[in-house]
């Protein structure tokens, strides 16, 4: 006889996954239409920059929406249940957006003029630049709330955005990278020179931030020289 109503537990399994992976792709491109507006905000003020000829923070721009797996382990991680509706709930950084800017005081900067935006609104502030993680990680994390407007009208999506300078970049990735690859803890002394390393960066990005200042006086000088002797 042929079993017709009756699911064993992998094809319930199945089910449950087929469910969550068309819940997955609902909600998929909401949060790629939340990276798209900030995309297109960062876009837009890195393009003024650029027309007044002015210094442009902005070195360039990542983003993701979070993968379903990385959403799984994710909840798993947390012991919560695994649903798209959980996730919308616990996780602020389905939608991720990195800046990487040139010096550390265009971070600020970038913050700030998002920040300003009247539509736009901060959740959730965490600052590892002024508060550097004991590992050495910095970066300034904020997530917003963006509106996008669908077909049911405006929603607003939380994006999550890493705003960094190349330096920072430069270390997290790679840290990043040991940490992922490393079948177990990494040992003390590899952690010790991981963070060695985060300072000398560190020290590294204030002294360049200093050069990029002290050069931009001496242009500066060299400009109203100009302006005088075109009199
Ligand atoms: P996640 O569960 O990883 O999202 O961390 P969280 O929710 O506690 O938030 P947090 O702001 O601490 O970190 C969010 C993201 O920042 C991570 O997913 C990484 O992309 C990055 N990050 C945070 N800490 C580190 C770190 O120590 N090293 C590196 N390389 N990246 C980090
Ligand atoms: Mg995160």
């Amino acid at each position: 006889m042929p079993r017709l109503n009756i699911l064993t537990k992998s094809d319930s399994e199945r089910l449950a996954l087929a469910e969550l992976r068309d819940d997955y792709m609902r909600i998929r491109s909401v949060y790629a239409a939340g990276i798209r507006e900030v995309d297109t905000r960062l876009q837009n003020l890195d393009n003024e920059y650029s027309f007044q000829n002015r210094h442009n923070p902005i070195h360039h721009i990542e983003s993701r929406v979070k993968t379903l797996p990385s959403i799984i382990k994710k909840l798993q991680s947390m012991n919560i249940p695994v649903s798209i509706t959980n996730a919308k709930k616990s996780l602020h950084d389905i939608a991720g957006v990195r800046v990487v800017c040139r010096y550390v005081d265009d971070i600020v900067q970038i913050a700030d003029l998002l920040l300003s935006q009247p539509d736009i609104s901060l959740i959730l502030k965490k600052d590892y630049i002024n508060n550097p993680k004991p590992n050495g990680y910095r970066s300034l994390h904020i997530v917003v709330d963006v509106p996008v407007y669908m077909i049911e009208g405006c929603v607003y999506v939380p994006v999550e955005i890493q705003i960094r300078t190349v330096a920072m970049d430069f270390w997290a990735t790679l840290e990043h990278g040991i940490r992922y690859k490393a079948q177990e803890e990494v040992p003390q002394s590899i952690v010790d020179e991981l963070r060695r390393c985060a300072d000398v960066i560190t020290d590294t990005d204030y002294k360049m931030q200093d050069i990029f200042h002290a050069l931009q006086k001496v242009n500066d000088k060299d400009t109203e020289v100009e302006v005088t002797e075109d009199e």
